[in-house]
């Protein structure tokens, strides 16, 4: 078992996911899943990681295996196959093959992985998510035996994984043995985002292959439906979220989305690690995305970027306007309502505003407009466009990231990295890593960005105005701004070292 290992002796560990990157992507969890495998690698561990075979990741260089294997589904038995690949550290990647549920012929949606386009126009959730993720889970557990290695430790992630620990401990345990231990796999849950529990009705209780007996408040019912993520909480040996400020905050109602109170209750259980970034693919001394290469020693690249970037987006291109970048998920969660009220006041002070992202009609709609009524000052990219992504990380001058919540938050410090000092409502992930410039901050090297705290546009409106003003008055501060933030480390190698800690506390 993981606690007889001596410490420091290699772990064996297993993330399921239902993104990563460079297979499939629609947010921060693909980045995370990517990436921390081959951070624990680097420390000598045994690192897998495994996902469903979504259309994307056909992409990828991805080849089949000759196992094959079936789950119960309800009362009929589903079939998939096991295919592999690699990441970076001659990490495993698996992935699941069923193309009833992840590849299906949806051409509107061409990363549906969780949602379909509507006839009228808006995204919805397929109607049988709760089956496509029942599948993968048990699907994990059925392959387990074709892996590489056994796994110590599942390190599991978000909704779409929280029924595997009670599989693992329901129905997996009786059938340990020897060659297949499952009685031996200790569990961690990692939450990524509160909002999104899996949820659905009691009647999927069966689909899941779950006895009712389950279906109490102790276990995996809540509020009369099956709850994924609550399922994963209770049964996981630990939980984490990915800030230490974020496990506070689930604790109370206005970010615990229902689940506060449980999450209170395990509150002993329950811990915080902020998510590391890939400096491979995230630094503007490497980035190949980007028009000129820089770093904190030379910074005369991203004066071309910046010129680079608003020759793209339609925008004057004007050395001297400050320009605000903004990447992210067009959804309430990212504080897109404060982005759109204060918008306007920005762009008759002459500043430029870069913006990329995808979500919500609504929001489509306001910046759409927003563009229309201000053309060369707000330039707008709605779709998932991920080397633009890179591209406003370097070109432009301030990062916008106000959200609502914010459980880690990659782009914020990307934008530290990028030289970007970030904008940011101090929740979370973003409270845990930006340090607001005040005289005092200045003065001992440690501001790395500007924070507010009340969600609201006036909050923002003041706290982007003192940006604006530290850029455009003070040249000298502001560049030390940008070292600060640049220099800073936020590189998977610490978080992977507070992983490997929780891992060892696992079952103990
Ligand atoms: P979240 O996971 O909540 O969306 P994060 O800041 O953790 O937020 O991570 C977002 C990730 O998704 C980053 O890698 C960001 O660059 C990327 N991203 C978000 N929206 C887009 C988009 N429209 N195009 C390309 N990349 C995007
Ligand atoms: C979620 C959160 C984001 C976090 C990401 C990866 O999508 O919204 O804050 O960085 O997961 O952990």
């Amino acid at each position: 078992m993981v606690h007889d290992k001596r410490p420091g002796s290699p772990l064996n560990i297993l993330v399921v996911a239902s993104e990563v990157v460079g297979f499939a992507k629609t947010g921060g969890l693909a980045d995370v899943a990517g990436s921390l495998p081959t951070a624990l690698a680097r420390r000598g561990h045994r690192c897998a990681v495994i996902l469903p075979l979504h259309h994307s990741a056909r992409k990828a260089s991805v080849t089949p295996t000759e196992h094959t294997f079936t789950v119960p589904i309800g009362d009929r038995r589903v079939a998939g196959r096991l295919w592999r690949s690699s990441l970076p550290g001659d990490v495993p990647v698996y992935l699941i093959e069923q193309d009833d549920y992840f590849d299906r012929d949806d051409p509107t949606v061409a990363r549906g992985i969780y949602q379909f386009m509507a006839s009228d126009g808006t995204r919805k959730d397929y109607l049988d998510n709760c089956e496509r993720f029942v599948f993968f889970n048990r699907a994990v557990l059925e392959v387990m035996p074709y892996l590489d290695s056994w796994p110590d430790v599942l390190h599991t992630n978000d909704w779409q994984t929280g029924l595997l620990p009670v599989y693992l401990r329901e129905q997996y345990d009786v059938r340990s043995d020897g060659s297949a231990p499952y009685d031996r796999v200790r569990t961690l849950m990692t939450i990524h985002n509160m909002a999104f529990q899996g949820a659905f009705w009691h009647l999927d209780m069966p689909l899941a292959g779950l006895d009712w007996k389950l279906f109490v408040p102790e276990k995996v019912e809540f509020h009369n439906h099956l709850n994924f993520l609550k399922a994963g909480i209770v049964y996981a040996d630990r939980v984490n979220t990915v800030s230490p400020t974020y496990a506070q905050e689930i604790q109370t109602p206005y970010y615990g989305c229902g689940l506060q109170g449980v999450l209170y209750a395990n509150r002993q259980r329950l811990s915080g690690i902020v998510n590391g970034v890939d400096y491979t693919a995230w630094d503007p001394r490497v980035d190949t995305h980007i028009a000129a290469k820089y770093g904190p020693d030379d910074l005369a690249g991203k004066r071309e970027c910046k010129r680079a970037l608003q020759a793209e987006l339609g925008l004057a291109e004007d050395p001297a306007a400050p320009l605000f970048g903004i990447v992210a998920r067009l959804t309430d969660q990212k504080g897109v309502d404060l982005i759109g009220a204060v918008a306007p006041g920005l762009l008759e002070r002459g500043v430029q505003i870069a913006i990329l992202g995808e979500g919500d009609r609504k929001y489509h709609q306001l910046f759409t407009v927003l563009a229309q009524r201000h053309p060369g000052r707000l330039g707008l990219k709605l779709g998932f466009i991920e080397p633009l992504a890179h591209r406003i990380e370097a070109g432009a001058d301030i990062f916008l990231m106000p959200s609502a919540y914010e459980p880690s938050g990659l782009n914020q410090l990307y934008s530290l990295r990028y030289g970007t000092p970030p904008v940011v409502r101090a929740t979370g992930g973003l409270a845990d890593t930006v340090v607001d410039a005040t005289p005092a901050s200045m003065a001992d090297g440690t501001a790395t960005g500007f924070r507010f705290a009340a969600y609201s546009a006036a909050a923002l409106w003041q706290t982007a105005l003192r940006a604006e003003a530290m850029y455009r008055d003070d040249p000298t501060a502001w560049q030390q701004l940008m070292r600060n933030g640049m220099t800073r480390d936020w590189s998977w190698d610490r978080s992977a070292a507070e992983y490997e800690a929780l891992y060892r506390a696992l079952g103990t």
